[in-house]
């Protein structure tokens, strides 16, 4: 984002000083984690007899990490301010406390269900590794909500004075999670893993180290080239090249008529393309219809919003869900819209038809959330809205970025659009005019002029 470009005051240095604690010990944990995944089907595919050792100094790390984590004064102070600021957080900080104390129970489930396997192979192998492979799923999510909820909030909510506190809670002296003697022992552990650890796993290395101290790393997701599309007799887009890069918010700006949707409809699946190739995530779209564009990931909130008007507000974010099953999980992400849109939850049993624009929005927008999306496309989400609610509908797209959702954003407010974007493209009567970082193109005198009235 814009502001690692600029220099930080004391104060955002201590903050981002504090974050970094953090991430990187999660850093330290996404790596075993993934270490785990190879090992689970190693075990399963290759039918390989587990190494004891190996997993045994993998649950000692994991349950001295939480332990630690458990009752460390950073963590503490954190949540507990947390809880403080922002109360309609208190019930997920409760639930990851909760969490921690399930996870102790269940990493001594898996000690015992490792020495049945040991004694009795192959069979004990499907207890464990069943075991095994919900534990580290549940863990993924845990770290995934402290990064992607808890920490983004923090960073929202917290004052200067809020992370000197934090900062004093660490340096004191014997913080059992960041302390000198504590790292020590963790070093020790890891190195015990990755001496275990089969030579083609590639050990605990630096393979992922990019997934969460730069989660805008730039793989690419989407890639558009040569796309051509028609109404009838008439082109309206010809010849687009456009990429989305994981993590990234990329805006197009373009006047009325210009294609911004149609370029979306095609990538939801909705228009054909008559030239060009989409990939995504490196696979070819173009047999791919737009259900299952939707359960891959690919989710789209149409221009003005088309909520089903006679439907109320619960029932038009279930629809949301369609193309997954799991009805535990759907609840579970009903009540995520309802933390992250509480206007929703007051007017839940209301007609969507008889919410303001701005809640239409919102409605919009946690119904296609509710598809779990890994790209979202953004129709104009501020078209029409009063001021204060387009900063909100701009803060919630922040946030969703920040919780990893890779965005596609169409608007005609141009500046804000920008200001929020990596990159950004112009698109005029169906060609991509100008590309750029969202930086280099609030500055491109073209775009001033025709865009941003400047
Ligand atoms: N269903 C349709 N049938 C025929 N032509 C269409 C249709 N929809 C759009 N068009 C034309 O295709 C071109 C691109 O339209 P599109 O809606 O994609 O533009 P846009 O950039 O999204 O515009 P806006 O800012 O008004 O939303 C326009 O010339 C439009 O008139
Ligand atoms: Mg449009």
């Amino acid at each position: 984002m814009t502001e690692q470009h600029t220099e930080m005051t004391p104060d955002q240095s201590r903050r981002e000083q504090a974050i970094g604690i953090i991430v990187r010990e999660h850093q330290g944990l996404w790596r075993i984690l993934d270490l785990l995944d190879q090992l689970l089907s190693d075990m399963n595919v290759n039918e390989q007899r587990p190494d004891e050792r190996l997993f045994s100094r993998i649950f000692d790390y994991i349950q001295d990490f939480s332990q630690r984590v458990h009752s460390s004064p950073t963590d503490i102070e954190l949540y507990k301010l947390l809880g403080e600021k922002s109360p309609e957080t208190v019930p997920l900080l409760d639930k990851l406390s909760r969490g921690y104390l399930i996870g102790h129970q269940k990493l001594l489930e898996l000690r015992t269900l490792l020495s049945a396997c040991m004694e009795n192979w192959p069979e004990g192998r499907e207890a464990f590794s069943h075991a095994l492979a919900r534990f580290t799923e549940a863990l993924r999510k845990h770290i995934r909500k402290e990064e992607g909820v808890i920490i983004p909030r923090a960073r929202k909510l917290f004052t200067p004075e809020d992370w000197e506190q934090i900062a004093v809670a660490r340096d004191m002296e014997n913080d059992p999670l960041f302390g000198e003697r504590v790292r020590e022992e963790f070093r020790e552990l890891r190195h015990q893993i990755i001496s275990y650890t089969p030579e083609r796993f590639g050990g605990l290395g630096l393979k992922h180290e990019e997934r969460i101290s730069a989660p805008h790393a730039s793989q690419e997701m989407l890639s558009i080239s040569g796309l051509a599309t028609s109404y009838g007799q008439i082109e309206v887009l010809h010849d687009i090249d456009i990429h989305i890069n994981s993590g990234e918010i990329v805006s197009l700006v373009g006047a009325n008529g210009a294609g911004k949707s149609t370029l979306l409809m095609s990538i939801s699946g909705l228009r054909p393309l008559d030239r060009g190739r989409m990939t995504f995530e490196g696979k070819d779209l173009a047999k791919v219809s737009s259900d299952q564009r939707v359960a891959q990931g690919i989710v789209q909130v149409p221009e003005g919003r088309q909520v089903f008007k006679d439907l109320s507000v619960q029932d038009n974010l279930v629809l949301g869900a369609y193309t997954r099953g799991r009805s535990q999980e759907v609840r579970d992400d009903l009540e995520r819209m309802y933390t992250k849109f509480p206007i929703l939850r007051q007017k839940r049993h209301n007609l969507a038809g008889e919410l303001s624009g701005g809640q239409q929005q919102m409605l919009a927008m946690g119904r296609a959330l509710m598809a779990r999306p890994r790209l979202l496309l953004l129709d104009e989400p501020s078209m029409g809205l009063a001021p204060l609610i387009i900063e909100e509908i701009f803060d919630i797209i922040r946030e969703l970025k920040e919780e990893g959702i890779t965005i596609f954003l169409v608007e005609q407010n141009a500046s804000q659009a920008l200001a929020l974007a990596d990159r950004g493209y112009v698109l005029e009567t169906g060609q991509v005019v100008i590309e750029g970082t969202g930086r280099d193109l609030l500055s491109n005198e073209k775009v001033r002029e025709a865009y941003l009235g400047m």
